[in-house]
């Protein structure tokens, strides 16, 4: 039987476990990416692994997230990661150099490679072919020291693309036509491979933001295969040498087939508050804009920014709406400039951000209240924006520059009928990518041999392996799609202590009860308790690190977000599998103690435990975990268990 594009790649780089769905594999990391808010940590896990020099092909750390100095900590964090990479062998960008996944795609991303990044968008470049995953933090530590990454083997599912894109539908709507169909549920456990022949006609910068946005369907990865237009790409950015032809076996087998005719796709839109709630544009025509924002890792390079300034030529912004454009990558932003859009753009009444996440994450550009905002990012998860009554919405370039001309929500077909002389720009890639590579320092050009580390800098703490007895308070009861901006909020003031865990931890589920590591610490310890894809969203560790900080010893879950699930296992507390009805019947302050002695049931392998609920009634919980996770568990966490296994312990 023939194999599919990811089992090719998995298979090339599998060291233990067979590529059978479900099963536990471990495969080798060709190319690791960090960036700020993960990375201190990372760097510091790293450290304390007692690990010397980074053993994968190709290392890279990128400030992206908080790139604003606005005190000495972030500033501090910078600084430490810029002499964490010289020291121990890693390309380092610098803070406005670009967001990870597009500076990655433009200087590093290679078919056929192995990537791994903490950060939940890290399979952006599987437009090009490269097969990548997003991990915990932890995870990355351990690839950097030449470690496995272990992964439940996804279902690979087969996206037929047919027809080519027409008029006014882009990219965006490629993967806001996924999420329709799916939702933010739909992909957990499964590598999205793109095939058939609408694939050709899609660049790669068309196929990365449906990678990138493959994230939001909970997919492990989603990947396309190689062609012309990935030579063209790697040529652009001065990389040839890096293409290979990689493609499907004509008689692979797939989990299941979804088809997209690309020439049916109208402009779609997600409105408030999930990336899956997508309707036709027309559909909610008429809402006053009073921001619109192009930027983000999911469409914020050249190819993205140039439709809008395309589009604002000779005309402007209209008065009560604020238009900003955020580079995704420096590099970008000086193509543009070179080529004279900038100046068009800002004649147009469009203001520049520096390079960065900012915004997605509610750092700047924070909404007004009451009032929508239009975005060409990935999540407008409520409250993202930096306040909380937000309402963004998420759609094409077109789409937002389309609101901005009109200062209300339109279909860019309505408009152009209009105005008149309103044409489709199109997607149009630059002769070449060849900016300024300044902010991006190899490990060869380093200057740093030594950690700088702050006052900010704190220690990475370690739990003690797994008690006999696990439980206690049920300190937060939650809903379903519990993200972890929800359990650790990103906006600055409050991601500036992504090093200072003591401090970080009094944020912890502050959105839903600012009560909630007050009562943490006073119960010393407890549980959590939620409803479905608990944990979905970011590839944060600290949405686990903190809660074990508090002193949560399990989470009680109808499901958990992949990512998610990995970093409670990497921090020693156990996620359990209730179901609905122990969930309806589950209350915040009850006492769950698990009866069965976990310590011992997680060794031998036990997947159900007994759980008494104020010493009145009973359930069982299951837990799906292989043995390594078992072992991870048993000894307190990733970390010990790394330890752990270098002394032979
Ligand atoms: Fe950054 Fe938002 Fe992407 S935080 S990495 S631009 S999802």
């Amino acid at each position: 039987m023939g194999q599919t594009l990811t089992e090719k790649i998995l298979d090339d780089h599998l060291v233990e476990g067979e590529l059978t769905p479900g099963e536990e594999i471990g495969i080798e990391i060709d190319q690791t990416l960090t960036q700020d808010t993960t990375g201190t940590m990372v760097w510091l896990q790293f450290e304390a692994l007692g690990l010397e020099d980074v053993q994968t092909e190709l290392a890279a750390q990128y400030c992206d997230h908080q790139t604003y100095q606005f005190d000495f900590k972030n500033t501090d964090d910078h600084r430490f990661l810029r002499s964490a990479a010289g020291k121990f062998g890693a390309h380092f960008s610098r803070p406005g150099n670009g967001i990870c996944h597009n500076v990655h795609k433009e200087n590093f991303a290679a078919p056929g490679k192995t990537l791994l990044g903490s950060d939940s968008h890290t399979p952006t470049p599987g437009g090009l072919g490269q097969l990548a995953i997003g991990a915990g933090g932890l995870d990355i530590a351990v690839a950097m020291g030449g470690g496995p990454y272990y992964v439940e083997m996804p279902e690979v599912v087969n996206v037929r693309l047919e027809g080519e894109l027409e008029g006014w539908a882009s990219a965006k709507d490629v993967i806001l036509e996924m999420l329709r169909r799916l939702s933010v549920k739909g992909g957990v456990g499964k590598v999205f491979e793109y095939t058939g022949p609408g694939v050709e006609s899609l660049t790669v910068p068309e196929r990365t933001t449906i990678t990138n946005m493959g994230t939001e369907l909970g997919a492990t990865s989603s990947i396309f295969p190689t062609d012309e237009q990935t030579k063209d790409y790697l040529e652009r950015v001065g990389r040839p040498e890096d293409f290979e032809k990689l493609e499907p076996d004509a008689d692979a087998e797939y989990a299941d087939e979804i088809t997209i005719d690309l020439g049916e796709l109208e402009p779609l839109i997600a409105t408030p508050s999930m990336p899956d709630n997508v309707v036709p544009v027309r559909e909610v025509e008429g809402e006053r804009v009073e921001q619109v924002m192009i930027g983000s890792c999911t469409n914020g390079s050249y190819e993205d920014i140039l439709p809008g300034a395309k589009m604002l030529k000779g005309r402007e912004v209209a008065k009560h709406t604020e238009m900003i454009v955020a580079p995704a990558s420096k590099q970008s932003a000086e193509i543009l400039a070179r080529q004279g859009w900038t100046a068009e753009l800002m004649a147009a009444g469009v203001n520049f951000s520096e390079a960065t996440c900012g915004a997605c994450i509610g750092i700047g550009h924070v909404p007004a209240s009451d009032s929508v905002s239009l975005r060409t990012f990935n999540r407008n998860f409520e409250g993202r924006s930096g306040i909380e009554d937000d309402s963004v919405y998420l759609c094409s370039p077109e789409v937002a520059t389309a609101a901005a001309i009109k200062g209300e929500i339109v279909d860019p077909r309505d408009l152009a009928e209009e105005l008149g002389d309103l044409e489709p720009p199109g997607i149009e890639l630059p002769e070449s990518y060849d900016g300024s590579d300044a902010d991006l320092i190899s490990p060869d050009e380093s200057i740093d041999d030594e950690l700088i580390k702050g006052p900010n800098i704190g220690d990475v703490p370690l739990k003690d392996s797994l008690d006999e007895t696990v439980g206690g308070e049920t300190i937060l009861k939650m809903e379903d799609n519990i993200t972890t901006d929800h359990i650790i909020p990103a906006t600055a003031d409050i991601l500036m202590y992504r090093s200072n865990i003591e401090k970080l931890s009094e944020f912890t589920l502050s959105r839903i009860d600012d009560t909630f590591a007050d009562r943490a610490l006073e119960a010393d310890g407890g549980v959590l308790v939620a409803g479905e894809n608990y944990g979905q969203g970011s590839s944060r560790e600290h949405a686990a690190l903190c809660p074990m900080y508090l002193g949560i010893e399990a989470v009680f879950a109808q499901s958990f977000a992949r990512i998610h699930r990995a970093n409670l296992f990497n921090f020693g507390i156990v996620p359990l599998t209730i179901d609905e009805e122990t969930y309806a019947k589950i209350e915040q302050g009850d006492d769950i103690v698990v009866v069965d002695d976990i310590g011992g049931g997680v060794r031998d392998g036990s997947e159900e435990f007994t759980c008494r609920v104020n010493d009145d009634w009973e359930f069982t919980a299951e837990l799906h975990a292989s043995e390594r996770e078992r072992d991870i568990l048993a000894a307190g966490g990733k970390l010990s268990w790394t330890k752990q296994q270098a002394t032979g312990g």
